[in-house]
């Protein structure tokens, strides 16, 4: 009868050599990192949604909403650190959980990765699109609607949203040292962007615009936590580039705390500063930023902030292709996707193809998919890897306490359940239809590991090729008995 080995792990040393071999440049370091982070980090969040959060859910009291979701990150971002700094190996918290909780729930975390990064992307590249139509229109060039705008919005697709994925592909086919230069060029002026708002915005605070604080007291917190938990999204994606760090034990856990609390504290100022100038009523509009400063007047500076977030929300879009593109590959060097896919391109050293199919299918749903429908999916889907990892840290702890950790998560039996407890919370927070979505991605996902990825699996079969060979010996014992 066959047995099934759902909860095979995979060695970690193993896991240290293919990563050592795996012909990718490094040439990241921690500088990068955080850049890597701020470039995936601040995006669309903090442009867009936080004025939806703040007129549907929060209020003004949308900055605790960011404190609440920034410290979910911050407790699984210490588990994602540790986690790191052992198994520096592409893939994320996929790779953390073959080592720890095995093959099944890592390709469960793995597929909804895929889904986190694809469906982000698509509403990043559909964010840019909405930006610059908007812009080319106040500048009073005339766009097609139907050219610009999925069917569902009365267009035909939305080609912007497209070249903008497919152009920030081939610079990731051409290097990851080429875009990482490209990334820190456009974070700079995004903070900048940012930076200029407050300045212009800061003075006209009217504190009476913060009373009530709490318009829909504590559970509006909670929703509008669940809801900016978007802005966080792609900062695990620096757990991601280990393969090509230079030092990956000491750079990643820097990248990774670091990115996340310069974030938070720039989205806590904003909003405050956001909240304060406009009443939170009038904030549910595509683009709150612009909108607060011609509000107050600055009719060039909205111009000005509105190029910036276009910056921004390029980056977020560059970050998320290449986190995608790496778990991806992390996935088919497993044999939980076709192996053929992760092969690297001999001059540029990247996994081209992985590439060039996630660039696909991103641009498939950005150009035809309403987003409104599906965005809430990647929340969803990042919370559910959050949780995971961190159970398999401490599961790893568990099981392997000797294990070299170069950084080891501070108070774990505090931080790892909390953790559990506050991604938990926030997809407690999330609406019901997004949960049975999620269950039906998970559904298919289930279909593929049992139809491929778990008789395709490297580990699989190089384990069956050990039984043969044990069953072999066995054999011809018995026989010279
Ligand atoms: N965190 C990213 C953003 O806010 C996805 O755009």
């Amino acid at each position: 009868m066959k047995r099934f080995r759902l909860f095979r792990t995979k060695s970690i040393a193993q896991m240290r050599e293919t990563a050592a071999d795996s012909g990718m440049a490094k040439t990241l370091g921690a500088f990068d990192l955080i850049l890597l982070g701020i470039g995936c980090v601040i995006g669309t969040g903090i442009f867009v949604l936080t004025g939806v959060a703040a007129a549907r859910y929060a209020g003004p009291a949308v900055t605790i909403s960011f404190i609440l979701s920034g410290c979910a990150c911050a407790l699984a971002g210490l588990a994602y650190a540790e986690f790191s700094s052992i198994v520096p190996a592409s893939g994320s918290a996929y790779t953390y959980t073959y080592a720890s909780l095995g093959e099944f729930i890592a390709f469960i975390v793995g597929w909804n990765l895929i889904l986190e990064y694809t469906v982000t992307a698509s509403a990043v590249a559909s964010g840019w699109s909405g930006y610059v139509v908007g812009l080319l229109q106040s500048a009073g060039i005339e766009v097609s609607h139907a050219l610009t705008h999925v069917p569902a919005d009365g267009g035909i697709i939305n080609i912007p949203a497209i070249f903008i994925t497919l152009l920030l592909s081939i610079f990731l086919i051409r290097g990851t040292q080429g875009s990482s230069k490209l990334n820190r060029i456009l974070v700079f002026i995004k903070l900048a962007a940012i930076f200029i708002f407050l300045f212009l915005a800061a003075p006209h605070v009217d504190t009476a615009n913060w009373d009530p604080f709490m318009p829909f007291g504590f559970a509006g917190i909670a929703g509008g936590a669940a809801i900016v938990f978007f802005a966080y999204i792609g900062f695990d994606a620096v757990a991601t580039t280990a393969e090509e760090c230079k030092n990956p034990a000491h750079d990643l856990p820097i990248g990774i705390i670091g990115s996340l609390v310069i974030c938070t504290a720039l989205y806590v100022v904003v909003a405050g500063v956001l909240t304060g100038v406009v009443p939170y009523t009038e904030l549910n509009n595509p683009e709150p930023v612009a909108f607060a400063l011609r509000y107050i007047g600055y009719r060039l500076g909205s111009a000005i902030v509105g190029v910036g977030a276009i910056a921004g929300i390029t980056t977020v879009l560059l970050v998320l292709l290449y986190g995608q593109a790496r778990i991806f590959f992390a996935m088919s060097r497993d044999g939980m996707v076709p192996a053929r896919v992760c092969k690297i391109h001999k001059r540029y050293h990247t996994p081209y193809i992985v590439t060039v199919l996630g660039a696909a299918f991103v641009s498939l749903i950005a150009g035809f998919a309403p987003i409104g429908l599906i965005a809430e999916m990647a929340n969803i889907g990042t919370l559910s890897a959050f949780l995971v990892a961190a159970i398999g840290v401490m599961v790893l702890r568990l099981s392997k306490p000797h294990l070299q950790r170069s950084f080891r998560c501070p108070a774990v039996w505090i931080i790892a359940p909390l953790a559990v407890l506050a991604c938990g919370y926030l997809m407690y927070n999330l609406p019901l239809d997004t949960w049975i979505r999620f269950f039906v991605w998970c559904a298919v996902g289930l279909l593929v590991y049992f139809g491929y990825s778990y008789q395709h699996s490297t580990l699989g079969r190089e384990e069956a090729q050990v039984m043969r060979r044990f069953k072999l010996r066995k054999f011809r014992h018995i026989q010279k008995k």
